[in-house]
């Protein structure tokens, strides 16, 4: 890269402009900010300014460092407004709850702008994909509020089996701890936030290692749109904070997008462990198969940004290529030419793609995975491939991969694009088979025979095989899930909801007694669960 890449302080466009510098001292807990007075975290955006003494990195802000004990109180303010179920939050109405979140979105839709430019300077995330993740959000949280409406409508009837009648709803689990990752900060931490809350838990929430300043302009819309308790924010070191909370046992649920180690070590200190369930979107290393009559215009458009789109930081991102032996060297050649049209830049500029990573070490880590490669007898296909400016590191494509090399298992969750030339259909497969990660796989060709044979032999091994299409989570009502070390649950609008609560039954035998006593409740009106009313 040359040293125009990064922008003169300058040349930074107003409508991309953040405060000078945010300091964050506050968080929520029993729906009152509180002051942070202790040790801050400074908050290095990606993004490097050309200044008089040089390049320099952006410091935008900081966040507070809390403790265990912040962390435990805001558990112990959860665990009161839950209050073994009895809290006003779990025994509100369903179109109550719903009505607190509506609040909540009119208000989050008002810092739309702040959010989306600190998704642009914490992690680097084009203004493109940055917006597309706020409206993304907050249509999630409308889908959410609809399928909420229908499942309530489906439970408010009986239902008469075998000489029993019943009713059957879906209620809250307990008190939920949720966290999610750095390069979906605002949209995967939401995604299991709000199913958590609106099905009546109450939240401890901790946002990510990095995009957590973008909270802070949603801070004030938390604490006035829930009752005190039923979310409570913390920020600080994840093994001070979340370690703490494990261990008091008081958590019921777990709802965690990242790694499967940070997922082990956790959940192996919450001490009973089979009462805590959990939520786990974990890492991924999905292949795409290109085979010899593949359509090659669509398969290159689809691996370009199938592995690139956010510089390949996508749990879903396709981290390895098998392209068959009679078509990689045309797949390579166009897709590396492709790759070359690809615009990297500042996360502002129009049309840009690739842009610096937020991880402090992550281009190191590449380069690691790089070297190794080129060790074991890949190169470098591309031009400017390896090429590495701080926290840039340009697209790399390496060829030909095999399994001496780290990056034919490691999950590179960056712009280096492994591939790997095959002659039997076999050799995906047993890679497949083998790996430690189960979460999706792409396919693309034409021969419907030899696509249906894949389909077959990748259907007990991963979540979903997309055909002639790049992996991906959406559409966000499609159930998202993993197998092995890559999930555990599934999530979809609809999947999310039952995931964070629970079926409880009222049966009786159809009696005629029994039929009066449950007539006169649903008459008089005289239970919130037992209730035919239908929300419309
Ligand atoms: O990081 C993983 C995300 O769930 C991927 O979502 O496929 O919509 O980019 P996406």
């Amino acid at each position: 890269m040359t040293p125009e890449f990064f922008p003169l302080e300058e040349a930074i466009p107003a409508s991309a402009r953040i405060p000078d510098y945010l300091e964050q001292r506050e968080y929520l807990i029993n729906g009152k900010l509180r002051s942070w007075a202790g040790e801050l975290n400074p908050v290095a955006s990606p993004i490097f300014v050309k200044t008089a003494s040089g390049l320099t990195q952006k410091i935008i802000g900081s966040t507070p460092l809390l403790t265990s004990r912040e962390a435990l109180e805001a558990l112990d303010a959860a665990v009161a407004a839950y209050d073994l179920g009895h809290g006003a939050w779990p025994r509100m109405t369903v179109i109550e709850r719903i009505e607190h979140v509506e609040r909540f979105l009119v208000r989050m839709r008002e810092q739309r702008t702040l959010v989306v430019n600190l998704l642009m300077w914490e992690i680097g995330k084009s203004q493109k994909d940055s917006e597309k993740e706020f409206d993304r959000t907050c249509d999630y949280i409308l889908d959410t509020i609809r399928a909420l409406k229908e499942l309530d409508r489906n439970s408010s009837r009986f239902i008469e089996e075998q000489g029993i009648m019943g009713q059957i709803r879906r209620v809250p689990l307990g008190v939920a701890l949720c966290m999610g990752p750095y390069n979906y900060p605002l949209n995967e931490t939401f995604t299991t936030l709000f199913p958590a809350l609106i099905m009546g838990n109450t939240v401890v929430f901790k946002p990510a290692k990095y995009g957590v300043l973008l909270i802070r302009p949603l801070l004030e819309a938390f604490r006035d749109c829930f009752p005190p308790g039923v979310i409570n924010i913390i920020y600080g070191r994840g093994r001070e904070t979340v370690g703490a909370l494990m261990e008091t046992g008081k958590l019921d649920v777990f709802a965690f997008i990242g790694t499967n180690k940070g997922a082990n070590d956790l959940k192996k200190l919450h001490p009973k462990p089979h009462r805590m369930k959990a939520i786990l979107g974990l890492d991924a290393k999905n292949p795409a198969i290109i085979l010899p009559d593949a359509d090659m215009d669509n398969a290159v458009a689809e691996c370009v940004t199938g592995t690139l789109s956010f510089n390949g930081q996508r749990c879903t991102a396709l981290k390895i290529l098998f392209v068959h032996k009679t078509v990689v060297a045309e797949f390579i050649k166009r897709y590396c030419e492709a790759i070359t049209r690809l615009k990297a830049g500042m996360p502002w500029e129009p049309g840009v793609s690739i842009t610096p990573l937020p991880e402090p070490g992550k281009t190191d880590y590449l380069k690691g995975l790089v070297d190794d490669a080129l060790a074991n007898g890949a190169r470098i296909l591309n031009p400017g491939g390896g090429t590495i400016d701080r926290t840039y590191f340009h697209p790399t494509v390496l060829f030909p991969v095999n399994d001496k090399m780290r990056i034919y298992y490691e999950e590179q969750f960056g712009p280096v694009v492994p591939i790997v030339p095959f002659d039997s259909d076999e050799e995906p497969v047993r890679y497949v088979l083998n790996s430690h990660f189960g979460q999706q796989l792409s396919i693309f060709g034409t021969d419907s025979k030899r696509i249906a044979r894949y389909i077959d032999d990748f259907s007990n091994q991963v979540g979903r095989i997309n055909l002639n299409t790049q992996c991906q989570r959406g559409p966000d009502s499609f159930p998202f899930n993993g197998r092995k070390d890559s999930a555990e649950g599934t999530l979809s609008v609809a999947d999310a909801l039952r995931v964070f609560s629970i079926r409880t039954l009222v049966a009786a035998k159809t009696t005629e007694g029994n039929k009066k006593i449950v007539g006169q409740i649903l008459r008089n009106r005289e239970s919130a669960f037992l209730t035919t009313d239908y929300i419309f």
